[in-house]
């Protein structure tokens, strides 16, 4: 009799190990699910957006809803005077932040006009606080360079200026 209590008891244990194996399962795989979510974000999510926008124009108007600005018209080349005046405003308010080449406080921007699309990269500037509380991409960055980029307070004109700079920039990778 005694014997075979003791029997039942200890498969009640084995089930009961059994749940919180299973239990923690889920977690683990749930917090891996999230951390890939997060790498594929930043890589090719992003990625396939930048290409969209060279091989689709009905794409293109799909911005997301948060977006202050729209739509960025870039000419066929570089215009040489406001990429100039975007380097004067890289150098004095992004650098100290920014390399072309490698992290820095910041991700490197030397390709970033090959990663991201026009209208991204000036939501970045001039709607900092909005980008990095709603856009995806963003918010995954976040994981890895742990502080928030601030709203530098440039105005659209100079933000455009400083995405000419970097498209200059861009075109000599
Ligand atoms: C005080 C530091 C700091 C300054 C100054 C700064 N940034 Fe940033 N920037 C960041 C950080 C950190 C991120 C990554 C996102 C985050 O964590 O907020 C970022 C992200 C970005 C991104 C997105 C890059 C990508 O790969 O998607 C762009 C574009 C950008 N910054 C442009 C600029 C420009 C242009 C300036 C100058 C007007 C500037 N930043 C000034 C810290 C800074």
């Amino acid at each position: 009799m005694k014997s075979s209590s003791q029997k039942t008891e200890s498969r009640e244990n084995k089930a009961i190990q059994i749940a919180w194996y299973f239990v923690w399962c889920t977690f683990l795989l749930a917090g891996i699910n999230s951390l890939s979510s997060c790498a594929k974000q930043d890589g090719e999510a992003a990625k396939t957006e930048a290409s969209k926008e060279n091989s689709s124009k009905e794409v293109v108007k799909e911005k997301p809803q948060y977006y202050k600005v729209k739509n960025v018209e870039l000419g066929a080349s570089i215009d040489a005077a406001m990429a100039k005046n975007g380097t004067q405003i890289f150098d004095v308010t992004c650098t100290g932040c920014h390399k072309y080449d490698e992290k820095y406080v910041g991700p490197a921007l030397g390709d970033v006009t090959k990663r991201r699309t026009p209208e991204y990269i000036m939501n970045m500037i001039l709607d900092t606080e909005t980008m990095i509380e709603k856009d995806d991409t963003v918010k995954c960055m976040l994981q890895t360079y742990l502080m928030k980029m601030p709203n530098m307070q440039v105005d659209e004109k100079d933000a455009r200026s400083v995405l000419e700079h970097l498209r200059e920039v861009g075109q000599k990778k």
